[in-house]
């Protein structure tokens, strides 16, 4: 698949089967994390592989008991080791950082026929709880990760005219 491809086949996989995800194929995927882009190349995160099922049914209820997460072989989660860093242009370093390599894993999972779905929807300190992660850190976003059972179903998205705009700012 090329990158068009994948970046059109790519959608958010909320039905998985339990079949399990290889090693071999976690590690691929991971690679494309590694090799993201962040600022300073500081790539101050940590991502938490995780197989266990009584901790991803916990997870699922802390993600306003989005139940399709647990169905998945694996959730990941996206940690920040650094989330107070503010970029100069105020933006938060962790936000922008955890993004690109998160999508890095849905894209190249994707081209693997392996499916994602990114979840915000979750309470903050009950997943920190969960995975004993550190105070200082913080989560970025949950991923379930699995292959699908569910189909792509049509993007509903604006028109390229409605957010792109040349030289200046236009509603
Ligand atoms: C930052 C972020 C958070 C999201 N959180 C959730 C979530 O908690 N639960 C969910 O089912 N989908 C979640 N989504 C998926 C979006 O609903 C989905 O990307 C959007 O509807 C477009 O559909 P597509 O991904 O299939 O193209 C999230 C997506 C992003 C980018």
């Amino acid at each position: 698949m090329d990158i068009k491809e994948v970046i059109q086949k790519r959608y958010s996989c909320r039905n998985y089967k339990d079949t399990p995800v290889t090693e071999e194929k976690l590690k691929s995927i991971f690679e494309a994390a590694r090799l993201a882009p962040s600022a300073h190349n500081s790539q101050s995160y940590k991502f938490i592989i995780v197989k266990d099922k009584e901790k991803q049914e916990k997870l699922a209820e802390a993600a306003a008991s989005q139940s399709f997460i647990a169905e998945a072989p694996i959730i990941i989660a996206g940690v920040s080791l650094e989330p107070e860093k503010t970029m100069s242009c105020q933006v938060p370093t962790y936000a922008a950082d955890l993004a690109i390599a998160m999508e890095h894993i849905a894209l190249q999972a994707c081209s693997e026929g392996v499916g994602t779905c990114w979840i915000g929807a979750f309470s903050q300190q009950e997943a920190k709880k969960i995975l004993e992660i550190p105070e200082e850190c913080k989560i970025a976003a949950l991923m379930p990760l699995g292959y699908p059972v569910d189909s792509p179903r049509p993007k509903y998205r604006k028109n390229l005219d409605d957010f792109v705009c040349y030289e200046k700012f236009k509603i």
